[in-house]
């Protein structure tokens, strides 16, 4: 593959020499070239930058030397071959492991690095437009850097290591974060025991000793859905919600669960009482024959792990507004708590959800903070205004 670098920073690229990538180079499986944009500015201060029109801060990158650098590089292509061109910027599509996997399969990517403000619009256009480029604008991520560079580093990295010989063991792209769209599993090393603090010994997970590769499987898989749950809820759909649920006995609640559904309520809003700064929570407070009035409204699930009632979630049509699912008394165990069972729970409750629904709707403690950002990553938002109940946020979420 071939890759060229426009940059006013040429030094910056200069990783591009090391470790696998380096190596890749030297066994000519890359072709890099790094261009310097004020080799294309022909004033007495090769200056690439200018002020915006229309104002507001900071400089803009001038049109001319960007063509010229562009011609330059894409030009140069035998029997007619063009780039695809790369342009980094916050305002791009997001990188991801899909895109590199694509950018992979492409023999000649430029890299047009920006700073500033950004480049000149119209120097998109005369990419497309006169040089016959397929532009994409392309984002690390939803913050800013300070260029391209750092984001170029970062995409050629991904992308060339996904190139045929460049990663001696090919197989060790298989099971990687991404790939698949679950995380990764956590990985051991030798000694199986290690005393990290005098008296304190960490062992590795026993499964991984045992040399029952089926059993080992099952745990990485595990693992990676556990993991993708609780750190990147995003990435879970209810498939794998189901996965990570599957250890687990689900069943439709019934007034036998009434005294165990009080005392788990009661276990597991102690936090939300603690961040709200009041005792006042009805399912804190709650008596046997109310938690027996919600069963019969609302159709609530248990969850339990040998019999034991580890979680619950309930779920019904939204009294004044049958398009609404509504969701609630998500609980889950304090001891199960940060595994992504909560989240899995949650997805099983909106995968219940009849044809008609347009919207989940669910209620927190307006300071339930940790609360608030596991909703928010599973897609909510919360409804400006008062919740249905004092001191409390009511969030949604179109149905997909
Ligand atoms: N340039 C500045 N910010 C960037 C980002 N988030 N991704 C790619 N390129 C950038």
């Amino acid at each position: 593959m071939r890759i060229d670098v426009v940059t006013i920073f040429p030094d910056y690229l200069a990783p591009l020499d090391l470790s696998l990538i380096g190596k890749a180079r030297r066994d000519g499986l890359l072709d890099v070239h790094v261009h310097d944009l004020r080799d294309f500015a022909h004033d007495r201060h090769r200056s690439v930058d200018d002020t915006p029109y229309g104002g507001g801060a900071g400089m803009v990158m001038k049109p001319q030397p960007w063509a010229e650098a562009l011609q330059h590089v894409g030009g140069s292509g035998p029997q007619g071959a063009r780039p695809r061109l790369v342009v980094p910027g916050p305002g791009g599509m997001p990188f991801t492991q899909a895109l590199a996997g694509e950018l992979a399969e492409e023999p000649w990517l430029t890299f047009a690095c920006g700073r500033y403000e950004g480049i000149d619009e119209r120097v998109y256009d005369y990419a497309a437009d006169e040089l016959g480029l397929e532009v994409s604008v392309v984002s690390l991520g939803d913050y800013v850097l300070n260029g391209g560079e750092v984001a170029v580093l970062a995409m050629v990295e991904a992308v060339a290591r996904l190139l045929p010989g460049v990663i001696g063991n090919a197989e060790s792209l298989v099971e990687e974060s991404h790939e698949d769209g679950l995380l990764e599993y956590p990985v051991y090393t030798k000694p199986a025991a290690w005393e990290s603090a005098p008296g304190h010994i960490r062992e590795v997970p026993p499964v991984l000793l045992s040399g029952d590769h089926g059993a080992i499987a099952n745990w990485r898989h595990q693992q990676r859905l556990e993991r993708t749950a609780a750190r990147r809820p995003d990435l879970l759909h209810s498939s794998h919600a189901g996965a990570v649920l599957a250890d687990f006995d689900l069943a439709t609640a019934t007034p036998a669960d009434v005294p165990e559904l009080l005392t788990l309520s009661r276990a597991c809003w102690v936090t939300e009482a603690r961040a709200n700064g009041t005792l006042d929570i009805p399912p804190l407070l709650e008596t046997l024959e109310e938690v027996a009035a919600g069963i019969a409204a609302w159709t609530t699930w248990t969850m339990r792990a040998g019999g034991r009632l580890v979680g619950s979630v309930r779920a019904r049509v939204a009294p004044d507004d049958d398009s609404l699912w509504q969701i609630g008394r998500l609980m889950v165990a304090p001891d199960l708590q940060g595994r992504g069972l909560g989240r899995a729970l949650l997805a099983f409750g909106e995968a219940q959800a009849p044809p008609g629904t347009a919207a989940y709707w669910l209620n927190t403690g307006a300071r339930s903070d940790r609360n608030l950002r596991i909703y928010r990553k599973a897609g909510y938002r919360v409804r400006p205004g008062v919740g249905s109940i004092p001191g409390t946020v009511d969030l949604t979420k179109p149905r997909r």
